[in-house]
């Protein structure tokens, strides 16, 4: 009598079964010395646990909904996803809430019928690097150094021209030979700007809604792409919404969704150039970054200073941000490079 207790409790337990259901149906003596068997073989049970082992070593993302903590809990990738944006991005609030919704959405979503396909567009420095590399580390722990997440360069990793016959071959067995390994893997394009017109389209196949294609489904996968282009288009939003005199966080999505995809897909220098992603509709979001005003310049200046242990120093936030340069001629709003040189301009009030 006692001895089943004691060991179907911890199995009940690690399967995430409420106690309570358990205790009423177990008188409280032998419920004692269950708990204390519990113990013992909990503790050799739960480093069996996927979630225990997978703390401890790299491993791809279960494919199903949202995992789930041993005790049943949900996994809070969104509420995590949104903390962190909040805390690290700044004036993205329409880049923010696209890119919490989509990737939660799509992790908990145990059926995807094609893989999650965004593309962030706007200027250097305002954060599409920095959004892809919380997303990367919203799924894996190691980001963009887990071995289940890819990054490409185009400058780097497709630099010629002539060679793109090549590359197309050499794009689409990386994608299949990483997803084969693990159907969550995490794919990131930067620089799509630069990127030869067309070499984009060979991956066309994986992005569609098919269940398998030679016994591979990449309807797990996720895959981004930055780029600058539409950042112009953006930027004219952003504008004209200011000289209306309207608050810029009252800026919608669709006030800017629709004219940068137009302007992405007829600009020659953009990557997407007439591309059959887009045609097709593969791209699910295009996620807007909005060019960076001085408040926010001043912002990345007090976070770095944080986070390099000093107090932030009014006087040198000011002088930093007041260092930079601002468009258009007359109005002075946005900051050319977002935030991107403040780093190196600090380093040069703190000697580190
Ligand atoms: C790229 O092209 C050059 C010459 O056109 C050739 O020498 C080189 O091997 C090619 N590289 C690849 C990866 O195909
Ligand atoms: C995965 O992608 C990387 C490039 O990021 C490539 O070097 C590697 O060979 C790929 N792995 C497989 C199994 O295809």
């Amino acid at each position: 009598m006692q001895g089943l207790p004691g060991l179907l409790l911890p199995l009940l337990l690690l399967q995430g079964l409420s106690l309570a259901g358990v205790a009423s149906a177990v008188e409280p003596v032998s419920l004692g010395l269950a708990l204390a068997g519990a113990a013992a073989s909990a503790l050799t049970g739960l480093l069996s646990y996927p979630r225990l082992y997978c703390y401890f070593a790299q491993c791809c993302r279960p494919e199903g909904p949202a995992r789930r903590g041993p005790y049943g809990h949900p996994d809070p990738v969104e509420a995590v996803l949104q903390e962190t944006l909040d805390r690290k991005v700044f004036g993205q609030h329409l880049a923010t809430k696209v890119v919490v919704k989509a990737v939660a959405g799509f992790l908990n979503n145990p059926n995807p019928k094609k893989p999650l396909t965004l593309s962030l567009h706007g200027w250097t420095g305002t954060g599409k690097n920095f959004v892809s590399k919380i997303v990367a580390e919203s799924i894996y722990k190691e980001g963009l150094n887990s071995k289940y997440v890819h990054q490409f360069v185009s400058t780097l990793h497709f630099p010629h021209r002539q060679n793109i016959t090549s590359y197309k071959d050499q794009l689409q067995g990386w994608i299949r030979g990483n997803v084969s390994v693990c159907a969550r893997s995490v794919f990131i394009f930067d620089e799509m700007d630069k990127m030869h017109a067309g070499l984009i389209d060979s991956i066309k196949p994986f992005l569609d809604y098919y269940d398998e294609l030679d016994g591979v489904s990449y309807r797990k996968a996720i895959f981004l792409f930055l780029s600058n282009s539409g950042a112009e288009k953006i930027t004219e939003v952003a504008l004209d919404f200011w000289r209306r005199g309207k608050r810029r966080e009252d800026l919608q999505l669709r006030d800017v969704e629709a004219a940068v995809s137009v302007s992405v897909f007829n600009n020659k220098n953009s990557g997407f150039w007439h591309s059959s992603l887009i045609d097709r509709n593969l791209i699910d979001y295009f996620v807007p970054f909005l060019p960076l005003e001085y408040r926010h310049v001043k912002m990345c200046v007090r976070v770095e200073l944080e986070s390099r242990g000093y107090v932030a120093d009014e006087e040198i936030v000011t002088r930093v941000a007041d260092e930079m340069t601002y468009f258009p001629k007359e109005e002075r709003i946005y900051s050319d490079k977002g935030c991107k040189t403040v780093f190196t301009k600090l380093d040069f009030y703190y000697d580190l």
